[in-house]
């Protein structure tokens, strides 16, 4: 069973305090206890930031999406 962490925010003036790591940290334990063994969550290609994140958290990166926009 997988269980995914969707869209996590911290407001910018509210960042870098642990926010965003005890939020995770709850929903993990939240979806352990629902029976998931793997948990993924999605972040941009290109978002730096929450690649960090993710891996501060022990998540490891192991897919990236392709997309085919329409042309406007
Ligand atoms: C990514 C985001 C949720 C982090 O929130 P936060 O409350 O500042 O994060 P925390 O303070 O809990 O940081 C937890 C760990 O992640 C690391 N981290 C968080 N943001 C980081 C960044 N921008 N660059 C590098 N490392 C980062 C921290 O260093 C910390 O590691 P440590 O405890 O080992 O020092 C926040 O910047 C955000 O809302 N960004 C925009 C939305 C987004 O990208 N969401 C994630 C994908 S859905």
């Amino acid at each position: 069973v997988a269980g995914e962490i969707e869209d996590l925010y911290v407001v910018p003036d509210r960042r870098g305090q642990s926010i965003a790591r005890r939020l995770a940290q709850s929903a993990i334990e939240r979806l352990r206890q629902e029976g998931a063994r793997t948990i993924i969550a999605d972040a941009d290609a290109d978002d730096r930031g929450a690649h960090s994140f993710w891996a501060a958290l022990g998540f490891e990166g192991d897919m990236i999406r392709f997309a085919l926009y329409a042309d406007e």
